[in-house]
């Protein structure tokens, strides 16, 4: 979703400016800008709807030898993506960039008579209030950023330069992140610390309710209220290759292909194969605590939903105590569920800042239960706020669609699942080819992925003209359908859903005709034969069947991709990864942008 950038120093504003926007790219956006100020307090705004490149243009034909300046990348929520709407947005002497949304701004917008209002959206308003407060007296640029954000109901993110004032900027946060990049001589601003690597190692996080003043060697943290804060500066660990496509087409097959990498990050220190034990020591729950556990909520959005999904099918198989309730946070933050005694919540998200996931969380604390995240971005405010976390460590995910981050998350769980079952005294002997297999899991993935891979440009040339898809799995496979439907749906476009092979005859089956085919997830054991019926019935009403599977069967389908495994509990996640890659190269033929999908965000900090 929208991206900040800022820069005061002794370098080229534009360039850094426009640097940082592209590495923000991946987070989904269709307008660009970019402000700029001279030592004569000569503003620059340029501003184009798009891609960064028509930006990059209009730079090419404005270039300014600016050392301060602010950036930002737009995904419209207040207005079209036009170049009226895309900030920075001016009033008076103030530009101003804004991640989040002001809730009130129609009230504030007819109080603010003297701006003539250029755009649709509520940032324009909050910049006509800033402005207002500074014209009104001789007060500093930081105080009338707090006089405003006073009167603001909502969430947001901020960058802001007065061409009164060509040394400092302005930032503050409430509800959406924002990052202070230290350098020598030089201040970054970004919304997400990707942007900053390679620049500085050092960075501030700002707290919700915080503003910070900064020049090119000065930054004053303050609360809201203008109270001093001694802020923490803190490493930035990300390096440049973890941001880069290392020799790949798109990031999503990177992504996809170092899987086996950015999983055993994940499990690094944390499981015992020979002893058959796992150690997760982020969620700082007692033996006491965690035995007493009789209900795990497991919150997220998206793939984190159905990664939770996963897990829970998982994890009652070994938590014979324990309820365990995965639910979509935009729905559940307006629930009014009862929460039994002895429950934890795991809250899930890959940014950490998405924004349903994260009132959840809030709502869910609030009402005294642990809370405990399974998060990948490090330093985000899911992860912030929690009471306790085991980052995945998947390292940075660029592309839309989440890929590794699901492996690394499902993992996860399992392991806490199984910190909870040791301390519950369930048999050793249950637990231990989970341990087992989710041990050898990065290596059973590795191998995987090299054998499939090859496989599947042919697959999607083969259905890439389809316009409807339909996913079928059964128990654990349910979700990985689900899964596999939403990959494909978000990269290829084509309508794609999941339900599960029993439900079949409730409804779905009415659709089958030739502008379908059905991707049905064959496992053999525990409901095989059942599973084949489903594909039979859908044989029998002229289905274009494709089964993902780890076995032989005897049915007259059309494709058939079969994984070589001796799995038999986590066989699902390795059929998930035939999902991606399918959902990939069904993308790629298809000749769409795999990385930044139309109309979809990274990170979507607006509700
Ligand atoms: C967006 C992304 C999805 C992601 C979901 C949850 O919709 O496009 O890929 O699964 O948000 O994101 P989170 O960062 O909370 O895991």
């Amino acid at each position: 979703m929208c991206g900040i950038v800022g820069y005061v120093g002794e370098k080229d504003a534009q360039e850094f400016l426009l640097q940082g926007l592209k590495r923000l790219e991946y987070r989904g956006y269709d307008s660009a800008g970019i402000a700029t100020l001279n030592q004569e307090k000569q503003p620059t705004l340029l501003r184009a709807v798009g891609k960064i490149k028509n930006l990059e243009e209009k730079i090419k034909n404005h270039r300014t030898s600016d050392h301060l300046g602010i950036g930002h990348t737009r995904w419209a929520t207040h207005g079209n993506p036009t170049e009226n709407n895309a900030h920075p947005h001016q009033a008076g002497s103030i530009f101003l960039v804004h991640n989040g949304i002001i809730e009130n701004y129609q009230d504030l917008k007819k109080q603010l008579t003297s701006h003539k209002f250029q755009s649709d959206t509520d940032t324009e308003v909050l910049a006509a209030l800033i402005d207002s407060f500074y014209q009104a007296g001789s007060i500093s640029l930081e105080d009338a950023v707090t006089q405003a954000l006073k009167l603001v109901k909502g969430t947001f993110g901020i960058a802001v330069l007065s061409v009164l004032d060509p040394k400092h900027l302005v930032v503050a946060r409430s509800g959406s992140p924002l990052v202070i990049g230290v350098g020598d001589q030089e201040t970054l601003i970004a919304s997400d610390a990707s942007a900053l690597v390679g620049h500085t190692k050092k960075a501030i996080y700002l707290n919700d309710g915080e503003i910070a003043l900064v020049s090119k060697d000065h930054i004053e943290v303050k609360t809201l209220d203008l109270q001093p804060v001694s802020a923490q500066v803190e490493e930035i660990l990300t390096d440049l290759s973890a941001i880069q496509k290392g020799g790949y087409d798109h990031f999503l097959l990177k992504e996809i292909m170092e899987q086996p990498t950015s999983l055993k990050e994940t499990l690094r220190g944390r499981i015992n194969q020979s002893e058959h034990f796992v150690h997760l020591g982020g969620p700082g729950l007692t033996p006491k605590e965690l035995k007493s556990i009789h209900h795990l909520i497991m919150v997220g959005c998206g793939t984190a939903y159905y990664a939770a999904q996963t897990a829970a099918y998982l994890l009652e198989q070994f938590l014979p105590d324990v309820t365990i309730e995965p639910v979509i946070a935009s729905e559940y933050r307006y629930r009014q569920a009862y929460i039994p005694d002895h429950s934890v919540a795991l809250i899930i998200s890959q940014s950490g800042e998405t924004a349903d996931t994260l009132a959840c969380l809030r709502e869910i604390k609030g009402q005294g239960i642990k809370t405990i995240g399974i998060v990948n971005a490090i330093g985000s405010t899911i992860a912030r706020e929690v009471d306790g976390g085991t980052y995945v460590h998947a390292g940075p995910e660029i592309s839309v669609a989440s890929t590794k981050a699901f492996t690394s998350q499902v993992t996860a769980l399992l392991m806490f699942g199984l910190t909870i079952a040791e301390v519950k005294g369930v048999n050793s002997r249950l637990l231990a080819p989970i341990i087992e297999e989710i041990a050898q899991l990065p290596d059973e993935i590795a191998r995987i992925l090299q054998s499939v891979n090859p496989l599947m440009s042919n697959l999607a040339h083969q259905y890439k003209d389809y316009q409807h898809a339909i996913y079928l799995g059964r128990d654990v496979n349910y979700p990985i359908a689900l899964e596999g439907a939403l990959k494909l749906k978000e990269i290829s476009y084509i309508d794609a859903n999941a339900y599960p092979t029993g439900e079949l005859k409730h409804g779905p089956i009415a659709l089958i005709d030739d502008r379908f085919f059905e991707v049905v997830i064959l496992q053999s054991g525990f409901l095989f034969q059942k599973s084949l019926s489903g594909i039979q019935e859908v044989l029998a009403r002229g289905g274009h069947v494709v089964v993902f599977t780890d076995t032989d069967f005897d049915l007259p389908v059309e494709s058939v991709i079969k994984i070589d495994t001796n799995f038999t509990i986590l066989t699902p996640i390795l059929f998930n990864l035939l999902n991606q890659l399918f959902a990939y190269h069904m993308a790629v033929a298809k000749g769409n942008n795999v990385d930044q999908p139309r109309n979809l965000a990274k990170s979507v900090t607006v509700e």
